[in-house]
């Protein structure tokens, strides 16, 4: 395994609970990930960053309010993620869409993730519209980010079965176990081996 200071470097951005991130924590700690996690980002003060905070992980809050100049949210959340030198971000359960300072920095090198088997629910909601739609089989994608809501390129998916009596929490919880599962094996996978190339 490449020592720490060898390993890719990857950012984590979150809104929400980061169980996703912990995840990640967890995997790069354990060896699973030969990945050194850099910093957190949060659009709030997301009960997650408690993760970051506890494995001593820099992190940061940008609140984007209805009186936030989005362009300039935009263009701070890049030099804040961009001062990590990151090699990937991953958008954890980060419900914001990223602006074009973002998307031209970090092109090609930000995963999301979705609870949904996009292009199928795309947006807030996946497991509700999933369960609206009276589907059998849903799951997750991890997927590159574009400028669209959910629209770049797949890189994975993992199904899961829709149980008789499933609510959106029980299933929102089972989409996330194979979510997990499925990030840290993309970020397994992922081409780092380009470090450099970007910038
Ligand atoms: C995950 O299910 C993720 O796919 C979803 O938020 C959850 C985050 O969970 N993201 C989206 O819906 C983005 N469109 P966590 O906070 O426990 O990691």
């Amino acid at each position: 395994m490449p020592s720490r200071s060898e390993r890719p470097q990857v950012a984590v951005l979150i809104s929400g609970a980061g169980s996703l991130l912990r995840t990640l924590i967890e995997a790069s700690q354990d060896g699973r990930l030969a990945v050194e996690l850099v910093g957190v980002g949060a659009d709030r003060v997301a009960s997650g960053l408690i993760w970051a905070e506890r494995a001593g992980l820099p992190n940061f809050v940008l609140p984007l309010t209805d009186a936030t100049d989005r362009a300039e949210w935009d263009r701070v959340l890049t030099r804040r993620v961009a001062q990590w030198e990151p090699d990937l971000v991953v958008s954890a359960g980060f419900m914001r869409l990223f602006g074009p300072a973002f998307l031209a920095r970090f092109a090609g090198r930000c995963l999301n993730t979705h609870p949904s088997l996009l292009p199928s629910f795309p947006g807030r909601g996946a497991v509700r519209q999933a369960l609206a739609a009276g589907v059998k089989l849903t799951g997750c994608t991890v997927f590159q980010v574009d400028a669209g809501v959910d629209t770049g390129p797949i890189v994975a998916q993992a199904g899961v079965p829709v149980r008789p009596g499933d609510d959106e929490a029980t299933l929102h919880e089972r989409i996330k176990i194979e979510e997990r599962q499925l990030l840290v094996d993309v970020i397994r996978e992922w081409p780092f081996g380009r470090r450099g190339d970007y910038d």
